[in-house]
C-alpha cells in the first residue's frame, strides 16, 4: 500500500493588509482551513485562478510563513512539534521550485554556486564533495556541468528553470513543491521541463505538489487534483475523476478555459485525451 509522505490539516494563513483609504487595516485569509493528503511517489496538481492562494499554501508547507496555524505532517512527524535540530534536518527532504525562474535566481551568482548553496546550508560533507555532487544534480537535470561558472543571465528561461529543479533537487529531496515551474516558459520547453520532471519522478521516486493555472499541463503531470478558490479547496480527487466529473461549477469554468486546437474536435473529446496531447 502506498505510504502517506504528507499530510496538511487545517491550514491557515492570515495577512494582515495596508490600511485602506478609510484608514482601516483589513485581513485577508489567503489560505482557509486546507486539509489534504499526499502518498509518496505521487504528483498532487493544485489549480486555481490567480490570487486563489496557491503560492501563500505552497510557502506555508515549506514553513516560509511565521503565524500559520493547523498542523502539518510530514512522514508521520508533526513539523510544529519538531525541535530545531530536527527541523533543520528534515528540511532538505522538502524543497521548493519557485514561480518565477528570473527572480529566484541570485544574479550575482554562479549557476554552480547557487545550486551549492542548498548544500552549504546542510553543513554536510568537504567542499569538493559538494561540488562533484552540484555537477551530478546539474546533469540529472539536463545541464552541462560547463555551465557551471556561468551566471543566470547567460541561460535561456528553459535552462534558468532547470537550474531550479537542480537546485531543489541536489538535497536528495522526497518531496519537491514546483510553483507554475512552466508558466514563464514557450510550449515546447513547457513539454521538455515536464518531460524532465516525470523522468526524475520516475527515476528517483519523488513526490510532487505542483501549482499550476494551467490544466492541461495539471492533465500531463497530476494523479490528484485539489481545486484552490479564495483560500479554500473547494474540490479533490483523482485526475480522471475530477476532469470528467466536475462538481463544483468554479471547476467547471476553470476546465472550460483549457484550450482546444480547433473548435470541430471540442465535442464528444475528453479533457484528459485533449490535454495529454498538448
Ligand atoms: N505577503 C503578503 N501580504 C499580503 N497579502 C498577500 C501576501 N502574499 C500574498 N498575498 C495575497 O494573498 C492572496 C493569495 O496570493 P497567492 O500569491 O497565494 O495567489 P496565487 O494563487 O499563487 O496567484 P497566482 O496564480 O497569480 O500566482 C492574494 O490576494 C495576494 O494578494
Ligand atoms: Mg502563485
Amino acid at each position: 500500500m502506498a505510504q502517506e509522505l504528507l499530510k496538511v490539516e487545517n491550514l491557515s494563513k492570515i495577512f494582515l493588509l495596508s490600511k485602506n483609504l478609510l484608514g482601516k487595516k483589513e485581513i485577508l485569509k489567503a489560505v482557509d482551513q486546507v486539509s489534504f493528503s499526499l502518498d509518496q511517489g505521487e504528483t498532487l496538481g493544485i489549480v486555481g485562478e490567480s490570487g486563489s492562494g496557491k503560492s501563500t499554501l505552497a510557502r506555508c508547507i515549506m514553513g516560509l510563513y511565521p503565524d500559520v496555524e493547523g498542523h502539518i505532517y510530514f512522514d508521520g512527524q508533526d513539523i510544529n512539534a519538531l525541535s530545531p535540530k530536527n527541523l533543520h534536518s528534515l528540511r532538505p527532504r522538502m524543497q521548493m521550485v519557485f514561480q518565477d525562474p528570473y527572480s529566484s535566481l541570485n544574479p550575482r551568482f554562479t549557476a554552480g554556486a547557487i545550486i551549492l548553496e542548498s548544500l552549504r546550508n546542510l553543513k554536510k560533507g568537504k567542499k569538493e564533495d559538494q561540488v562533484e555532487k552540484v555537477k551530478e544534480t546539474m546533469e540529472l537535470c539536463g545541464l552541462s556541468p560547463d555551465f557551471y561558472q556561468r551566471y543566470p543571465y547567460e541561460f535561456s528561461g528553459g535552462q534558468r528553470q532547470r537550474i531550479s529543479i537542480a537546485r531543489a533537487l541536489v538535497t536528495e529531496p522526497d518531496l519537491v513543491i514546483l510553483d507554475e515551474p512552466t508558466s514563464a516558459l514557450d510550449v515546447s520547453i513547457q513539454a521538455q521541463i515536464i518531460d524532465l520532471l516525470k523522468k526524475l519522478q520516475k527515476d528517483l521516486g519523488l513526490t510532487y505538489i505542483f501549482i499550476s493555472h494551467d490544466l492541461a499541463v495539471v492533465a500531463n503531470l497530476c494523479h490528484q487534483v485539489a481545486v484552490m478558490e479564495k483560500g479554500q479547496l473547494v474540490e479533490t480527487g483523482d485526475l480522471e475523476n475530477l476532469f470528467q466529473n466536475p462538481k463544483k461549477d468554479y471547476t467547471k469554468r476553470l476546465l472550460g478555459a483549457i484550450p482546444i486546437d480547433h473548435p470541430s474536435k471540442r465535442k464528444n473529446s475528453s479533457i484528459c485525451t485533449k490535454a495529454s496531447q498538448i
